[in-house]
């Protein structure tokens, strides 16, 4: 099944209907992971799991290492051990371009645009990644380029039409409002057609209608059979969208679950106020 086009009985079932909380194997597995900056382990002896097709939130106060996973999971830092395994194939230690390749995408937690490139060009930068003939031989004009070329657009407006910028495709990336750079850096990452999409506090500087907009956009990504890993602080929308929260806290894990149980755990309640009560 392509990620774009799920089965229609698959998309109208919840992720345990799907069989994905019992018999199916997580997406991601990660083991007893490690990083380290000097002496700071920024990730320390960190396992846990990823169901497909679920959005699975990764939560925790700043410098707890969040970004510092995702930097790991996507091949941009290297491991000091402990495996990362995606599919069953330990990608830990791999090449950025080659993980991207197996279907991970990402976003950046400081929007990362092409400057220069209209909105539309944007998103069709990253289909080039999926596509035979690349960027290089795209200069060349030949017929199958073109054909390539018309197809990788077609993708890119439809991307474009899902985030809900669409009637922006030909206007400047960076000229858009920071609310909609960031659906744009999402559009980016979505255009590799990726199996899992990693999301760093994507709504970060969002007003509440623009996180309400985010919110429906992340839901309708794991419809399309995808799954989500969100790092996010804005409390309010991880609970209303997240299948399971990871906690993280000076690079351990100190909780893992659901929201109903996250919300109530001593351990983050604690690591997040500093005393007693309940999260959002
Ligand atoms: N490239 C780096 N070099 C040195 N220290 C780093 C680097 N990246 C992150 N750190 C440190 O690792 C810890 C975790 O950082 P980070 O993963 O950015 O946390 P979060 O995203 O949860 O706010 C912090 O103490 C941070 O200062
Ligand atoms: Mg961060």
């Amino acid at each position: 099944m392509s990620p774009q086009e799920p089965d229609q009985a698959v998309r109208d079932k919840t992720p345990s209907e799907t069989g994905a909380g019992g018999g199916t194997q997580p997406i991601l597995k990660v083991r007893d992971l490690n990083r380290a900056f000097g002496g700071l382990l920024a990730i320390s002896d960190l396992t846990f799991d990823v169901r497909p097709g679920v959005i699975r939130a990764v939560i925790g106060p700043n410098g707890a290492g969040k970004t510092t996973l995702f930097n790991l999971i996507t091949g941009v830092l290297p491991t000091s051990g402990g495996q990362i395994i995606f599919e069953g194939a330990d990608i830990g230690n791999w090449k950025s371009h080659k993980v991207a390749k197996l279907g991970i995408s990402r976003t950046f937690q400081t929007v990362e645009l092409y400057h220069g490139m209209s909105v539309l060009e944007n998103v069709m930068v990253g289909r080039h990644v999926r596509t035979r003939c690349g960027m290089l031989l795209s200069g060349l004009r030949l017929p199958v380029v073109r054909r390539e070329e018309r197809q990788i657009r077609e993708d890119a407006e439809k991307i474009l039409d899902l985030v809900g910028l669409l009637p922006k495709a030909h206007e400047e990336a960076e000229s858009l409002p920071l609310g909609e750079q960031k659906l744009l850096e999402v559009a980016r990452a979505l255009a590799t057609d990726p199996k899992l999409i990693l999301l760093d506090e994507p709504a970060a500087g969002l007003n509440e209608s623009e996180t309400d907009r985010a919110a429906r956009l992340f839901q309708d990504i794991c419809r399309q059979g995808r799954t989500v890993i969100l790092v996010e602080h804005d409390m309010k929308l991880v609970m209303e969208i997240a299948d399971e929260i990871l906690v993280l806290n000076f690079g351990e894990k100190i909780a893992d679950g659901p929201p109903d149980l996250i919300r109530k755990d001593p351990q983050v309640v604690e690591a997040y106020l500093g005393s007693e009560g309940e999260l959002a």
